[in-house]
């Protein structure tokens, strides 16, 4: 058995690979070479980023479903007492030798820690990755700034998920939403705590949204009848054993065969993941599949296996001779080799499903569904998609900001909306949006005691009487 080292296994082996780590790990790995750097900097790696929790060590980087994202009181006040030691610190003051000040000394460079990460984030990582970041998670952020944010907003388009409780941002963190359907993929969002925050951000928030009461010709495509097409048998690629999951389906008058309709390739949702990092890789231009030699996951989904087009080409680094290039032998890429590999199918295949145009829209990612991508693409005017809206403690909101949030469409999908600690809003602001929210679960519905709103006997009270740090008109009874 040849022995094969490390340094020579295909770019999509080591993506494999790499999907087992944590993100310290991958920054380890990004400094070991170029072609590993450039792999480190897969989008599908990084889709859910927890930078407060990573710079105190811990590294969890799944999905926030799988967390539990209420933390403990004792973690919270750490974080706090953190906080203060920071904003208290004198760069320039003598060095004080006491236990007080080294636990002090202690908290701070945890916060520099912090922020060096942040920025380290900003600069580096989110413009590689930052189309593919799901969630973002800053809460209890005692570095984090307005400027920050709105950085890190613009440069992930496509998040699902966005924690900033109990940080010091205002509205300006925002503007990057401006653009009407900015933010359109957003299902989550939680400010609890931030206390600059005024109407101004649910006014953008709501142009960010999208409009779904206007549907995009995007949706009306969706929509329409499909037209009666009959389907070829599936036809084979000539890709060897292992490539036969790939299975092309075409309809008759497509390009290049008279004026028919274009094609529409709907793509299996299992390991949608390898799709698009090959469409990150190709956005690259495909530096790193170069310096080793090796075709990267485009290449393979494409056409034939870049493995065996190698061959042809005759390779020029020791990657000819590794057991990953032989004929029908497996040749390790994902999107070839896998038991589930990607399957692309037609129209048609979608209609004997179903004929569902949401079924397009759901992906799946490393074999689990993938609940954050439900409705990813239906939000091109179908629906605005946020369902989780956190405000507590967010005390200058008004029923102005509520009116500018159930414009557009509403909030047809809202099930949880948390507005303890916002005493300036009334009944009639309450009903508006109970209105414009039909999804709406009444058992997660929470404002303050004192206002006569919907639902008075059955919705849940102001959950920040209890709290201590977030306002509430009844702090101190
Ligand atoms: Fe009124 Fe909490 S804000 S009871």
């Amino acid at each position: 058995l040849e022995r094969v080292s490390v340094s020579s296994l295909p770019q999509e082996l080591l993506l494999r690979i790499f999907r087992f780590l944590g993100p310290q790990d991958l920054c380890r790995c990004a400094q070991v070479c170029s072609v590993w750097t450039q792999v480190t900097r897969t989008g599908s790696l990084w889709r859910h980023l927890y930078p407060v929790r990573w710079a105190r060590g811990e590294y969890y980087s799944g999905p926030p479903g799988d967390l539990d994202l209420e933390p403990d009181d004792d973690w919270i006040k750490s974080l706090q007492d953190d906080g203060r030691a920071y904003q208290e610190w004198d760069e320039d003051a003598d060095v004080d030798e006491s236990e007080e000040a080294s636990a002090e000394r202690s908290s701070i460079s945890a916060l520099q820690r912090e922020k060096l990460l942040l920025n380290g984030i900003i600069q580096k990582l989110l413009p590689a990755v930052g189309s593919s970041v799901r969630s973002l998670s800053l809460a209890y952020s005692s570095t984090l700034s307005s400027k920050m944010v709105r950085q890190m907003l613009s440069l992930c388009p496509n998040l699902t998920h966005l924690d900033l409780t109990q940080t010091d941002v205002s509205d300006s963190a925002f503007d990057s939403w401006c653009a009407l359907g900015a933010c359109g993929t957003l299902q989550h969002l939680d400010l609890s705590g931030c206390d600059k925050i005024t109407d101004r951000t649910l006014k953008i928030l709501s142009v960010g949204l999208g409009d779904s009461s206007t549907p995009s010709p995007a949706h009306k495509l969706l929509q329409a009848p499909p037209s009666p097409i009959r389907i070829e048998e599936p036809r084979l690629q000539p890709m060897g054993r292992s490539c036969q999951d790939l299975i092309f389906k075409r309809r008759p008058g497509g390009r290049g065969s008279g004026c028919g309709p274009t094609h529409i390739w709907v793509l299996d949702p299992v390991k949608l993941a390898d799709i698009e990092d090959a469409a990150d890789w190709s956005r690259r231009g495909g530096v790193a599949s170069q310096e080793i030699g090796c075709g990267g996951i485009s290449e393979a989904l494409s056409a034939s296996c870049c493995c065996r087009r190698s061959q042809r080409r005759g390779f020029r680094t020791g990657l000819s001779s590794s057991p990953w290039q032989y004929g029908d032998a497996l040749c390790g890429h994902s999107s070839c080799c896998s038991s589930d590999a990607a399957a692309l199918r037609t129209q048609s295949d979608l209609q004997a499903t179903g004929g569902s145009a949401e079924l397009r829209t759901k992906c799946w990612f490393e074999g689990q569904s993938c609940a954050e991508h439900h409705n990813r693409t239906d939000q091109s005017g179908a629906q605005r998609a946020l369902r989780f809206l956190s405000l507590s403690g967010c005390h200058q909101i008004t029923d102005l900001g509520l009116r500018c949030v159930c414009l557009r469409g509403g909030l047809p999908l809202l099930e949880h909306l948390n507005l303890s600690g916002c005493p300036l809003i009334t009944g009639a602001g309450l009903q508006e949006v109970v209105s414009a929210s039909p999804a709406l679960n009444i058992e997660h519905f929470y404002y303050c005691d004192n206002i006569n709103g919907p639902h008075a006997d059955t919705a849940s009270g102001c959950q920040n009487l209890q709290c201590g740090f977030r306002v509430c008109c009844r702090s101190g009874e």
